[in-house]
């Protein structure tokens, strides 16, 4: 037994100095590569190490980093790892990293990479290879390092790629590649939905350019990266689909266009969110109610049902203190008590002589009432005659569809909100919705302030609008901002899945953010419209030639229940009459009859 663990022993001992002469069969180049690895930590901290690869110089170096440590010697995790940021990659030759897992490969597409290359590898093709897999942030060494001390890093916008950097230099051998593109183009297609990007040829030079606050976030990246945009690509008018489409296909690097929350797979093909806004519906102004409607709309049945009881509790106060008993009291004194009447009404009645003093008493509440009415009703009437008053507005989804109004939307939008379950619109019947495949189409009668719809509007394009109808003699449409779909939406940019430049991208717009260009571009946008023809200065809200004011055809309903009872009224006379007159002309003959006999 104690053989065999002596023998054991003598074998894992032998195992571990084989090992040990393996990895210390260069100890020179072991150091320099440590010594590159602790500069590429100052250059830019890394915390962990993923290593691809069997086994060579990286293994020995990075043991003696304090950094923990990945080995991937199959070439493949094919796990959804998620590694920290601060992660540089090592790899023992150029074809060891053969990562399949999509979304490790997404992750690490930024990293830094450091290839050790073996035999007489050329540094360029290495660098093309990674190239084409879009992975940019690479540098090589070769075997000869610890004698030439030269890291060869490829610079994909320059020509010759490589850069040949040397140990005892202090150039970094990583750089941001992408802050300086050389010129390089960026595929870029506009969906021209104005005021968000907006085609016009400069006067200067007659080249087409674009502006609005999504194009200009667009256009100031590319300058700033020294890039170019593809004009001639730009001109041609794409629908808001077609561009998603293109960025799923990998076919465009920026749409320039805006991408909301309700899509669902928002954070993989697109940017930082650009502008948080709310969503909303975009209503008509109620009309106001025609003049010749504001008599009857004061006309309150309550009201006038508590002056009815007003009136009788005066008469019958008049009848009780005029003598201080109840001896008058009859029906007809009480409905046809015309003092208490003319008081209500404000007209003079007579006063009794040597009136009590309770009648006085009695007599002056009647002139307060009377006051308090008919100045009342003068207010009301005058008031809304000057501003009438306008139909009831629409107070919840429900009732959408009872104001004649139907709401237009692109089929788009309508997917993106069922998608979402959004409960809001969950609310709305689908009659009361007209559904346009085409957006554009929905688009434009929207900015023509067409009056057979209602419209939902996100708040930035509100912005525009509001500002339009200032212009205009009356508000068209108001922004329902309690009838949201979504008070808080995400709008951002799409961007290629693998775009290497993402994150410069998304510091860029930050930037805009931070400095109040964005804010600026969206103030200005609707006279960007107007500058480049796109909308006019125009009163859109058609406003009537004249407005009509109270005719006498109007009002001819209070006249004809006049004249009816005036006819009645006379009918009456008429009647107390002709029985007065029958009854003495019967008396007469009894009279008559008594005497003949
Ligand atoms: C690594 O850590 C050990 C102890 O934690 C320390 O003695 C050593 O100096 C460290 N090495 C480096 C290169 O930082
Ligand atoms: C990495 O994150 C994704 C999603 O965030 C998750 O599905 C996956 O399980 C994570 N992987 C590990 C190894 O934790
Ligand atoms: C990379 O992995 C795939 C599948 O995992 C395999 O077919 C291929 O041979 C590997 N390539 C290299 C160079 O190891
Ligand atoms: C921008 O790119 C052009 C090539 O298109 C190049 O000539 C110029 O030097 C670059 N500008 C800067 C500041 O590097
Ligand atoms: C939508 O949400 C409601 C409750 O908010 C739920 O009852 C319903 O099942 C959801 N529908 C879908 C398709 O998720
Ligand atoms: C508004 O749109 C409807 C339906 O699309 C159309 O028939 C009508 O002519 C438009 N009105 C105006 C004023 O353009």
């Amino acid at each position: 037994m104690a053989w065999l663990i002596i023998l054991l022993l003598c074998a894992g001992n032998s195992n571990a100095r084989y090992l040990d002469y393996i990895h210390k069969n260069s100890p020179h180049l072991e150091d320099t590569v440590f010594s590159l690895l602790v500069r590429l930590q100052l250059e830019e901290f890394f915390d962990t190490l993923l290593l691809y690869g069997e086994d060579c110089v990286f293994h020995s170096s990075s043991r003696r980093l304090n950094v923990s440590t990945v080995l991937v010697s199959s070439g493949s995790s094919n796990f959804d790892w998620n590694f920290s940021s601060l992660t540089l990659i090592l790899s023992c030759s150029h074809e060891e990293e053969n990562e399949t897992n999509y979304h490790t490969l997404a992750k690490l597409q930024r990293n830094r990479r450091l290839v050790y290359l073996r035999g007489d590898i050329q540094p360029q093709s290495v660098c093309e290879r990674y190239l084409q897999k879009e992975q940019y942030n690479v540098a090589t060494i070769a075997e000869d390092f610890d004698k030439s001390k030269i890291v060869y890093a490829c610079r994909h916008f320059k020509d010759p790629n490589i850069e040949e950097i040397s140990l005892l230099d202090s150039t970094p051998v990583f750089i941001e590649q992408f802050r300086n593109m050389y010129g390089k183009p960026i595929r870029a297609v506009a969906d021209l939905l104005s005021p968000r990007s907006m085609l016009y040829m400069d006067p200067k030079t007659g080249d087409m350019k674009i502006t609005g606050y999504v194009a200009n976030l667009v256009n100031t990246f590319a300058e700033r990266v020294n890039a170019t945009l593809e004009l001639d690509v730009l001109a041609k008018k794409f629908i808001v689909k077609q561009i998603f489409n293109m960025i799923d296909n990998e076919q465009l690097d920026i749409g320039i266009s805006l991408e909301s929350s309700f899509r669902m797979k928002f954070i993989e093909i697109s940017s930082y969110p650009y502008i948080l806004t709310s969503y909303c519906l975009m209503v008509q102004v109620p009309a106001k109610l025609p003049y010749n409607l504001v008599y009857a709309m004061i006309i309150d049945p309550i009201v006038l049902g508590i002056i009815f009881v007003v009136f009788l509790l005066l008469s019958i106060l008049l009848i009780y203190s005029q003598k201080m008993s109840w001896q008058d009291l009859s029906l007809a004194n009480i409905l046809l008590n015309d003092k208490s009447l003319r008081g209500l009404l404000g007209q003079s009645f007579p006063f009794p002589l040597n009136a009590s003093k309770k009648l006085r008493l009695i007599i002056t509440i009647l002139c307060f009432a009377s006051i308090m009415l008919t100045t009342m009703y003068e207010a009301y009437l005058q008031s809304f005659f000057t501003n009438p008053p306008s139909e009831p507005e629409i107070c919840s989804f429900q009732d959408v569809g009872s104001y004649n109004r139907r709401i237009a939307m692109s089929a788009l939008e309508v997917n993106g909100l069922i998608k979402t379950n959004n409960s809001h619109f969950r609310e709305i019947r689908m009659d009361d919705l007209e559904i346009f495949d085409n957006m554009p189409e929905c688009y434009e009668l929207r900015d023509a302030f067409n009056l057979s719809y209602n419209y939902v509007v996100t708040g930035d394009r509100w912005r525009s609008y509001a500002e339009q109808q200032t212009l205009f003699k009356e508000p068209v449409f108001y922004f329902a901002r309690d009838l949201c779909f979504s008070r808080l939406i995400f709008l951002s940019v799409p961007l290629r899945r693998h775009l290497p430049y993402r994150h410069l991208f998304d510091e860029h717009m930050m930037q805009q953010h931070e400095f109040g260009f964005v804010n600026y571009w969206m103030s200005h946008s609707f006279f960007d419209m107007v500058r480049l023809g796109l909308t006019s200065l125009k009163d859109l809200s058609r406003p009537l030639a004249y407005t009509p004011s109270l005719l006498m055809d109007d009002i001819s309903w209070i006249m004809k229940i006049y004249l009816a009872a005036i006819v009645l009224c006379v009918f009456c006379f008429l009647l107390e009459i002709g029985v007065d007159k029958w009854k003495r002309w019967m008396k007469f003959r009894n009279l008559q009859i008594l005497n003949t006999c």
